[in-house]
């Protein structure tokens, strides 16, 4: 490992890439970052509200002038951004313009399991597939993406993602105009061909892609202008296997505001922040007039987090408008109480392709939840990195190896670091759409692990009706 990290230094001083080490040229970032625009929805005589996507091919510069194939929804990368308050009716019209199946996750939602655009939901090329839901959960930055069977790793790699924001009662001087003093930022890292497109088989290695180009919001070296004395930005891990240990090159500190799926109780002070894949933060950073810096993810140790990059400049106008002071509460979503009798269930991960031994099977459910329960989850992992992410439930982590997690990861979350081995214990809050044959998926977030296998399948059902669900059901793929 150590050797490999030299490899990468070595290959930067040589001026072959992006990547940093001891810092690369500022003057390198110089494209303007793209900030996916708001997707506008339609609204009903209900008030439903509508929004459309079509997953499409395209073509999209990540190298500047040379145009390449990508994915995207409604355009050719990535996606706009949704944006629905809690108490929303909203319904969605998915349309596959691909040439193959796929499906739309919605990462973070609390919605029933047919809603949830997992492997069970296909949309065939030429199909249209239309959720619909009650948004109710707390303000949060979510994100959807495809979740097909086996192929949830091409289809990220290819460019299929986006934001979905969640806001609930607003939080006087938290930052929050799009694309004004609230940022989303899409951290995701591609390896690029010669002619600029994206290469690599994501389902190779032990981890799938780790690439040595690092995109913002599908942005290569990119810059943003920002123009309030007070910053938020919405940060998620779109990266197919990649951890990021985010800094700035000052190494200022920062205060984190939110966790994946909600704000916290107060902010929490740090000068640095990991993601995993899948997992979100908000952040809110404070600049001085005139200034620049650069934000940049650290090598770490654990396989997954190798090299120094920086990912994006970020320009203070020369006259700030001012900000109020951050607000010393942000209202965020109460503790998660574990009830004595609590259930506790053990995952152990080993391997890439199983949990507990069991490969993914999608006829095949693993657990049956009683619909509101608050469960203890113990995720073993025996080997080197993974993480764990659970469809539609809130989570605490209790302890990591007995340890308390750190203050900034202390809110409600869906995805978690599970570092090699180590043992994560999470308090678990299900909900309580019922459907005693339609799953819920958990998984490793690192797509190569979730597409070869480490993915199991739970139902919720009413409680006191657990034993009477069939473990098998249909499925097709
Ligand atoms: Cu973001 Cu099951 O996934
Ligand atoms: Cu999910
Ligand atoms: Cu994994």
């Amino acid at each position: 490992r150590q050797f490999l990290a030299a490899a990468v230094l070595s290959g930067l001083a040589s001026g072959c890439g992006s990547s940093s080490g001891s810092g690369s040229d500022p003057a390198a970032f110089r494209t303007e970052l793209r900030v996916p625009p708001l997707l506008k929805p339609k609204v009903g005589e209900d008030g439903t509200r509508t929004f459309a996507l079509t997953m499409q091919r395209g073509r999209s510069e990540i190298l500047p002038g040379k145009p390449v194939e990508t994915w995207g929804f409604n355009g050719p990368h990535l996606g706009p951004t949704i944006r629905a308050a809690r108490g929303d009716k909203v319904r969605m019209t998915v349309t596959n313009r691909l040439d193959e199946p796929s499906t739309v996750h919605w990462h973070g939602m609390r919605l029933p399991a047919k809603m949830d655009g997992g492997p069970h939901q296909t949309i065939e090329p030429g199909g249209t597939w239309t959720p619909h839901w009650t948004i109710d959960q707390p303000a949060a930055t979510s994100w959807y993406h495809p979740h097909p069977h086996g192929q949830t790793a091409k289809h990220v790699y290819r460019g299929l993602a986006g934001m979905f924001i969640i806001d609930d009662q607003s939080v006087p001087g938290l930052p929050s105009r799009y694309g004004v003093d609230d940022f989303p930022l899409i951290f995701q890292d591609k390896n690029l061909a010669e002619d600029g497109s994206p290469t690599g088989d994501p389902l190779k290695g032990t981890f799938g892609i780790l690439g040595d180009h690092m995109l913002v919001n599908g942005t290569y070296q990119a810059f943003v202008n920002v123009r309030t004395e007070q910053v938020r930005f919405r940060m998620l891990n779109g990266s197919n296997a990649r951890m990021y240990h985010l800094s700035f090159a000052d190494r200022r500190t920062f205060h984190i505001v939110g966790n994946d799926a909600g704000l916290l109780a107060a902010p929490v002070e740090v000068d640095q922040v990991s993601l995993t894949p899948g997992e979100r933060v908000e952040v809110v950073v404070t600049f001085a007039a005139g200034e620049q810096v650069l934000l940049r993810t650290l090598a770490g140790s654990d396989d997954i987090d190798e090299g120094d990059f920086d990912l994006l400049k970020i320009v203070a106008a020369p006259r700030l408008a001012a900000s109020p002071p951050l607000p010393a509460r942000l209202g965020g979503p109460a503790t998660i109480v574990v009830p004595p009798n609590a259930t506790v269930r053990r995952f152990r991960l080993n391997g890439h392709d199983a949990i507990n031994g069991k490969e993914m099977d999608m006829s095949r459910i693993d657990e049956v939840i009683p619909a509101g329960a608050v469960e203890i989850w113990e995720i073993e992992n025996t080997v080197y990195a993974h993480n764990f992410h659970i469809h539609e439930v809130a989570f605490q982590v209790l302890d990591v190896d007995g340890d308390k997690p750190a203050a900034y990861a202390s809110g409600h979350k869906d995805t978690v670091y599970v570092p090699p081995k180590s043992t994560v214990r999470l308090a678990v809050q299900f909900g309580r759409f019922t459907d005693p044959a339609m799953p819920y998926m958990y998984h490793c977030h690192i797509l190569r692990h979730e597409d070869s296998g480490m993915m199991g399948q739970f139902v919720i059902v009413k409680p006191g009706t657990e034993n009477q669900v069939s473990r098998t059901i249909a499925a097709h793929h």
